[in-house]
């Protein structure tokens, strides 16, 4: 009996093709199920590349249960082989809010982006940052923005590591929905606010701000 996973190719349908890895809805115990598959990648020796797979696989569920126990949203874990490098995991069925974002005005845009720095603050208050906060890796469901991809989380508390999440969701929105962009951002730092605190918010937007600075001065150079 093969269990799903153990076959390279799960049944289901193909949701997203990544560099990476494979995202395939299908169905584990009668529930709907996303497999997140790391592909054999054949110009790494193979028996590094099964370990890498392994290694990344085994990170990406801790930090998807780490940022669970912080109190954000994220699919439940159903299983995990490493055999496969396979993550089972909750279809979470609802709005990418990157489509949700491409139709908003100004006004829609308070509640989810609300929602997206209270969740942010949390990650950052769990010691961990995201990696890769753009909007293609939030789904609003039922009101709740439920934060998906965590395969470059990674734990740290170090304030610049923080303020480099804020500043991909920054230029996210900056460069793909600048109509609301300004309005976005400001619900999202009320958010961060109100779980981190004035003080920690305060101090990650002024390294945001020196980011910025570094920024244009590495691009006159
Ligand atoms: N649990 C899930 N529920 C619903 N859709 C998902 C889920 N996991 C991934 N997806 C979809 O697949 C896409 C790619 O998955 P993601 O984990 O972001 O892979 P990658 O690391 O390659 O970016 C997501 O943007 C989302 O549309
Ligand atoms: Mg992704």
């Amino acid at each position: 009996m093969t269990s799903p996973g153990v076959d390279e190719t799960v049944p289901g349908r193909l949701l997203y093709r990544g560099a990476e890895a494979d995202v395939v809805l299908g169905d584990w115990q009668g529930l709907p199920a996303v497999f997140k598959v790391r592909k054999p990648l054949t110009y790494r020796l193979a028996a590094i590349d099964r370990e890498i797979r392994r290694q990344r696989t085994a990170h990406e569920a801790e930090m998807i249960r780490h940022a669970k126990r912080a109190g954000v949203a994220t699919p439940f874990l159903y299983h995990l082989d490493l055999q496969t490098s396979t993550i089972v995991m909750e279809y979470v069925g609802g709005k990418m809010l990157r489509d949700l974002a491409g139709q908003m005005t100004a006004n829609d845009a308070e509640e989810p982006f609300f929602k997206f720095g209270e969740g942010v603050a949390r990650l950052h208050a769990a010691g961990m940052m995201h990696g890769d906060l753009t909007t293609a890796n939030l789904v609003s469901r039922e009101g709740t923005l439920v934060f998906l991809d965590f395969g470059l989380a990674h734990r740290t508390s170090r304030l610049e590591d923080h303020a480099v999440d804020l500043r991909l969701i920054k230029e996210t929105l900056v460069g793909a929905h600048p109509g609301i962009a300004k309005a976005a951002l400001d619900a999202l730092f009320r958010g961060y606010e109100a779980v981190a605190g004035t003080p920690k918010s305060r101090r990650v937007r002024s390294q945001l701000r020196n980011i910025e600075r570094r920024g244009r001065y590495a691009r006159v150079t």
